[in-house]
């Protein structure tokens, strides 16, 4: 019998998973309800979850296999763990509306953060729902985009630690095994078919087939959508809040704003497939 409960946070964005615990090893069918609620939602919160990273790496597997983020070293111990922990002298760099790691060719599904330390106030993260960011562009726009791809580079500081990753210390070797990817402007979800806007400010660089000028122009006007407010929700993260999103149809923003109060988070990722 399933007692679990779902209250949505905002009417389109964002919805609280109640009467769970994920010590549990849960049934497939309370796996199918959860994947249920997490597509119609896109991001999932979970609170009071003192989970060991097992835990949240069995969540995970269940939709997928696990990532290793290409700036974790290989010969670490739970190389699927990703931790960010932030403080005065490592500031956050997540303060940009982001999909992750869709510098690569095949981002990521989606990814399952848990609050380890978190401060008295301030850290809060916001997701947007990019489906309706898409939706809330006029024609003309839509027109434009239609069938257009954009080039998402990776970051040239990530670039070092990934080398540092595989062991290679050949920059253009590495960039020629891992160029910038192209993916759709706009792509369609591989299990819901909805369509959503996918270029983002931390990453997408420019519009395959414009000149500078005009990918420029245009990029920014679709980076917009993502900050506006009707199409997003904000979490305020407790000890032991979980919030586990589809990485396929949103993006994500982590407020800088608690220093010099540390924050500390652990992430498991979950790989996903090529956009289209
Ligand atoms: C991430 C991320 C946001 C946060 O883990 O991908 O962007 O609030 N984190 O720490
Ligand atoms: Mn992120």
């Amino acid at each position: 019998m399933t007692t679990f409960s779902i209250t949505p946070v905002t009417p389109t964005i964002g919805a609280e998973f109640g009467n769970i615990d994920l010590r549990d090893t849960l049934s497939d069918e309370t796996m199918a309800d959860l994947e249920r609620a997490f597509l119609q939602w896109k991001v999932l919160f979970f609170r009071d979850q003192d989970i060991e990273i097992e835990d949240q790496k069995r969540l995970g597997s269940w939709f997928g296999e696990l990532d290793i983020h290409p700036t974790t070293p290989k010969d670490r111990k739970n190389p699927e763990a990703l931790r960010i922990a932030e403080n005065e002298e490592v500031r956050a760099h997540n303060n940009l509306w982001h999909s992750d790691v869709c510098f690569r060719l095949e981002p990521p599904l989606g990814s399952i953060l848990r609050g380890i330390e978190i401060p008295p106030t301030g850290g809060d993260t916001l997701w947007a729902n990019m489906e309706a960011a898409y939706a809330g562009l006029n024609d003309d726009i839509k027109e434009r985009i239609d069938g257009a791809y954009a080039v998402n580079a990776w970051p040239v500081t990530w670039i070092d630690l990934a080398m540092r990753k595989e062991g290679v210390t050949d920059r253009e070797a590495f960039r020629r095994d891992n160029p910038d990817p192209e993916h759709p402007v706009v792509r369609t979800h591989p299990q819901t078919g909805n369509k959503s806007l996918y270029v983002n400010t931390a990453f997408t660089r420019r519009i395959v087939g414009m000149d500078q000028a005009e990918s420029d122009e245009l990029l920014a006007l679709l980076f917009r959508q993502a900050a506006i407010p009707e199409y997003q929700v904000r979490l305020r993260w407790q000890k032991n809040t979980i919030a586990f999103w589809d990485n396929r149809c949103t993006q994500h923003y982590a407020v800088a704003d608690f220093f010099p109060q540390r924050r500390v988070m652990e992430r498991i990722t979950i790989c996903g497939d090529r956009p289209a």
